[in-house]
């Protein structure tokens, strides 16, 4: 079997949350191209909505008609998107909005007190059901705040700056690891006063004057299953056009090149800020590798993927640093775990990371899903090497942010 074929995926999640927001702000009429298909932009966009913003949908096209967002009628349901829920609450309270924000069973158990403690520290006035959803934020007299986060997040960071738009003074944040900075390059982009330097990030007061004309490249997390897909089936060789390739967003990439994956760079550009490519994937036998806690932000989506191809690499590979992983939309490193054991995999589970142990063969089961479509659309691409089937228990979950996953997959599966 091999996964053979030429993609071009649905736009990156985190960019089209971003350029929804931002463009919601601009007083200009705004164009989105390409924008992601999954249900947590669709949360974005109900909730900006809810807050007078009009939004015309054509398919993956957008136009936006930004300009004054007025306090919601209604709770802001940010169904199961943290991205949502974390950067909505910093734009709103930078803009001076009342609301109260509200998420699906997932997302009322992560936690919020990441963003909760600098937007406080800034004077919003906030509450919560004990630092987790749902969130009221009254409009306040704000202050900026020098923050340095104890946590590389960029939706903590997001939080922050978008809030900073809105407050009088210099609002900086530094992190101890670089974050994917999507929020940066394009509040650079479309003029607004931020200074990125190696020593973080700053931002003041700015109103977003220019429309949002953009045509969102392919999104590498989603990219990474059939990147995966592809590594280990023989037979494979896959195309993967107008895939976005910024520098914090490639750890998955140069993870598998170096454990001797052959992945060509055919052709790279920039657009609007961002690095923009075509590549193409062949099967290739791989080694392990260690990931370490400074390479964990650029590949934290990427991890329940990135474990399941190490069961089919010749050696020991191990993730640590990646606590963060058992805040995402499940506990992933207790999923991941958990369903690979089952599968018959050599994998141990540790506080912060996994170590898998070589090469398996994996078998056929059925699996929890845990509700999160990072977990299912992985175990769908260990089926591709298992003896027999995998059935999940709630393969619909993939809809949160891909739900074109299975007939993608189907199109370029080659018996
Ligand atoms: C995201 C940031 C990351 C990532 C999430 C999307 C973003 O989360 O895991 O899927 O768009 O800013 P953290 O900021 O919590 O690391």
């Amino acid at each position: 079997m091999g996964i053979v074929g030429t993609l071009v995926l649905p736009g990156d999640k985190s960019i089209s949350h971003r350029a929804l927001m931002l463009a919601s702000i601009s007083n200009k009429k705004s164009k989105l191209i390409n924008l992601s298909t999954g249900k947590d932009v669709s949360s974005t966009i109900s909730c900006l909505k809810n807050c007078g913003i009009e939004i015309n949908k054509n398919g993956k096209d957008i136009t936006i008609q930004g300009g004054s967002l007025r306090d919601p009628k209604i709770a802001l349901d940010c169904g199961n998107s943290g991205t949502t829920i974390r950067l909505l609450t910093g734009l709103l309270a930078g803009q001076g909005i009342n609301a109260t924000l509200v998420g699906d069973k997932s997302l009322s158990k992560r936690p919020m007190r990441r963003i909760i403690d600098p937007l406080m520290k800034m004077g919003v006035k906030i509450s919560s059901k004990n630092n987790f959803a749902p969130i009221t934020i009254e409009q306040s007299k704000m202050n900026p705040i020098n923050y340095h986060s104890p946590i590389a997040s960029a939706q903590v960071k997001s939080c922050i700056l978008f809030a900073g738009m809105g407050v009088q003074g210099l609002t900086q944040i530094n992190e101890p690891f670089q974050s994917r900075d999507h929020s940066e390059i394009m509040l650079q982009h479309l003029g607004a006063s931020i200074n990125v330097s190696k020593d973080g990030v700053s931002i003041s007061k700015s109103d977003i004057q220019n429309p949002i004309d953009l045509t969102i490249p392919s999104d590498p997390s989603t990219a990474a299953f059939f990147i995966a897909a592809s590594l280990m089936c023989k037979d494979s060789k896959l195309t993967i056009n107008r895939l976005l390739l910024n520098e914090t967003r490639v750890g998955f990439i140069k993870a598998v090149t170096q454990m001797g994956g052959n992945i060509k760079f055919l052709k790279t550009w920039v657009e609007s800020g961002e690095i923009v490519g075509n590549i193409q994937v062949e099967y290739s036998q791989l080694k392990g590798i260690t990931i370490d806690e400074n390479q964990v932000p650029s590949i934290i989506d990427e991890l329940p993927i990135f474990a399941i191809l190490a069961t089919q690499a010749k050696g020991v590979t191990v993730v640590r640093g990646a606590k963060e992983l058992r805040n995402k939309e499940s506990d992933r490193i207790a999923a991941i775990c958990k369903n690979l054991k089952l599968l018959g995999a050599d994998i141990d589970e540790l506080d912060d990371g996994f170590k898998v142990g070589g090469s398996s063969k994996l078998r056929g089961v059925s699996l929890k899903t845990y509700d999160d479509h990072r977990i299912a659309m992985g175990f769908a691409v260990a089926e591709l090497v298992a003896d027999g089937d995998i059935n999940l228990d709630n393969p619909d979950c993939i809809n949160i942010s891909f739900p074109e996953f299975f007939s993608t997959l189907e199109s370029i599966t080659k018996c």
